[in-house]
């Protein structure tokens, strides 16, 4: 284990323990004033009693840290100041520098996770607002997969109900050898669009579609040829968007509302045995507990409609009936956008009602914000639409690369790709660098920038690093000693043990901007440790620590960036 927060936790929680009689968080966390302190006295001592400097002084007479620590002092009301000893630190360095793993234990309890996430609806093309829920998600998988748990992605695509019926209707008229035309990549919107025209300004077609969807949902062979073809365009779509945003997602994992289909009158008929369906105005309904309108009337998820087609809520049933009781998933996450937290909410709720949500299982759903444009608005063309993905992942490559341009040393195949490394990651970071729950603001000057809290400062230091050992002909010798005799080396240290807490912490919370906050901070360490530590120019042992320190660096950088999906290039 190289990760020191949970080490000083350990050590101390056991002499707490000794000095309360029970078990005691010694709340252990960085510092301003030592390396570390840890607070437990101050709630301790309001338990029993006691003065929170004497429990301080107990604890910490109790506690053994000869092998860690330098210096541990009492401050103030009673806080534990400690000092970390330079060779404790040196040791912990070099064994994070000899694991492929750099000291991130995989989890001792993995899990089956769900995680659902991107879930376009078919037929229309992707735009600014699936942005969000594909990144996160992705961050998601990589993570929890990274550290060991059975990742299973989840894409929940639109791709089944009532707008199929004028779609498939809207494909005959065209005839399908012209529709194929339409259909195409980048015109999916143009075909969505007009076939809502017609179902608008023509009763006759709207007619044909409302019949079309009844076919559709009884399983009428031609019909459901016809959705599969629409529905095949859409997918190969979204790959395209997938494939050019670097994420994991792939063809497997397409696992839409139609894939619930056969499982949608089964639910209502467990729900309906279990008695907690009600008809309301010809529809049957759940009322899960705990949510109120502003009348005060209990609120009602639909799960079959008065005619008789079943609505989005009874497919959400399914899906979490299916991901705990047949795929085993202890934990689902559902990253969807915040307008989505009260339906999820009480989908969770049925499912706990009905009991295909129980402990150890939970849901959780992960939500965000809205992607701003510059001027603080919903982002937006030009014209006022939706900005399409596709575009603005174009549009975020073309801008790097007109920056990469200038870099004489590179030829242009590299710098191809370097612009597509940055500027693909640059959309990515903006997004997981900011607060999840938060809205923020696309700045391109911003998120492009080689400095400041950027991907691509990240990625630029990745770079500077892999430079040093080109310059020098050097592989660094990941065994070699560590000796930390310089502030800044030891200062680099501390962030470099930091990691194991920072991706534990993001597997759990699905925060990754505190990750993405981590890997800025040993950046800084690092510039501030290359700006007064020679590395080439040093010798012997202090030269083949120093090029450990820069290897272990791009490596936590490296693996840091990959974890939130983004590349980083050998050179840029
Ligand atoms: N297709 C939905 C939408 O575009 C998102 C689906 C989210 N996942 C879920 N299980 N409801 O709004």
């Amino acid at each position: 284990m190289t990760d020191l927060e949970s080490l000083l936790n350990d050590r101390l929680a056991a002499a707490f323990a000794a000095v309360a009689g029970e078990a005691v968080d010694p709340v252990v966390r960085r510092s301003q004033h030592a390396d570390f302190q840890a607070d437990g006295a101050l709630p301790l001592a309001r338990r029993l009693g006691r003065a929170p400097r004497e429990i301080a002084a107990d604890a910490l007479g109790r506690a053994d840290l000869a092998d860690l620590v330098a210096t541990a002092e009492i401050s103030g009301p009673g806080f534990i100041n400690l000092k970390l000893r330079d060779d404790a630190l040196a040791g912990l360095l070099a064994a994070m520098s000899r694991d492929e793993r750099l000291g991130v234990p995989t989890t001792a309890a993995p899990e089956t996770v769900v995680i659902d996430y991107s879930a376009p609806n078919v037929a229309k093309e992707m735009h600014a607002g699936h942005l969000r829920t594909t990144v996160i998600g992705d961050a998601a998988a990589r993570t929890l997969d990274w550290l060991g748990h059975d990742v299973r992605r989840a894409n929940h695509v639109g791709d089944w109900g009532t707008p199929f019926g004028m779609l498939i209707e809207h494909l005959l008229d065209l005839g399908e050898t012209d529709a194929a035309h339409d259909l195409s990549i980048g015109d999916l919107n143009a075909f969505y669009q007009s076939a809502r025209m017609k179902f608008d300004a023509d009763p006759a077609f709207a007619e044909r579609s409302r019949q079309r969807v009844v076919a559709l949902q009884s399983g009428d062979p031609a019909t459901l040829r016809l959705w599969r073809l629409l529905v095949d365009e859409s997918e190969k779509h979204c790959l395209a968007v997938y494939t050019k945003l670097g994420v994991t997602l792939t063809a497997e994992h397409f696992c839409g509302e139609s894939y619930y289909n056969d499982m949608l009158a089964p639910v209502v008929d467990a729900l309906d045995g279990l008695g907690l369906l009600r008809e309301s105005d010809g529809a049957l309904c759940v009322f899960p507990q705990g949510f109120t309108g502003r009348d005060g009337e209990p609120m009602p998820i639909i799960v079959r409609k008065r005619d008789g087609g079943y609505g989005y809520g009874a497919t959400d049933l399914a899906a979490i009936r299916h991901r705990t009781q047949d795929l085993k998933a202890t934990r689902l996450l559902y990253v969807v956008g915040s307008p989505q937290h009260q339906h999820l909410e009480m989908v969770f709720q049925t499912a706990r009602e009905a009991g295909w949500l129980s402990e150890p299982a939970r849901a959780v759903h992960v939500g965000f914000g809205q992607v701003l444009g510059a001027d603080g608005k919903k982002l937006a063309s030009r014209a006022g639409d939706a900005v399409m993905l596709m575009d603005l992942l174009d549009e975020a490559v073309a801008r790097a690369a007109a920056i990469v341009e200038n870099n004489p040393d590179l030829d242009a195949d590299t710098r191809a790709e370097v612009a597509r490394m940055v500027g693909i990651g640059a959309i990515k970071y903006v997004d997981l660098s900011s607060d999840r729950i938060k809205d923020y603001s696309f700045n391109w000057d911003r998120m492009l920038s080689f400095s400041g809290d950027t991907g691509a400062y990240l990625q630029y230091t990745y770079a500077r690093i892999n430079s040093i050992f080109r310059r020098g002909g050097v592989v660094p010798d990941r065994a070699a000693a560590v000796l930390l005799d310089s502030p800044a080396e030891r200062a680099l240290a501390m962030e470099l043990l930091g990691f194991a807490a920072v991706v534990a912490d993001a597997g759990a919370t699905m925060q990754f901007h505190r990750l993405a906050g981590y890997l800025q901070g040993l950046a800084g360490a690092y510039t501030a440790f290359y700006d007064s530590c020679p590395v080439l120019k040093a010798d012997g042992p202090v030269r083949a620590s120093r090029l450990l320190l820069c290897d272990l660096t791009a490596r936590v950088v490296a693996q840091g960036l990959d974890l939130l999906g983004i590349e980083a290039p050998e050179r840029m």
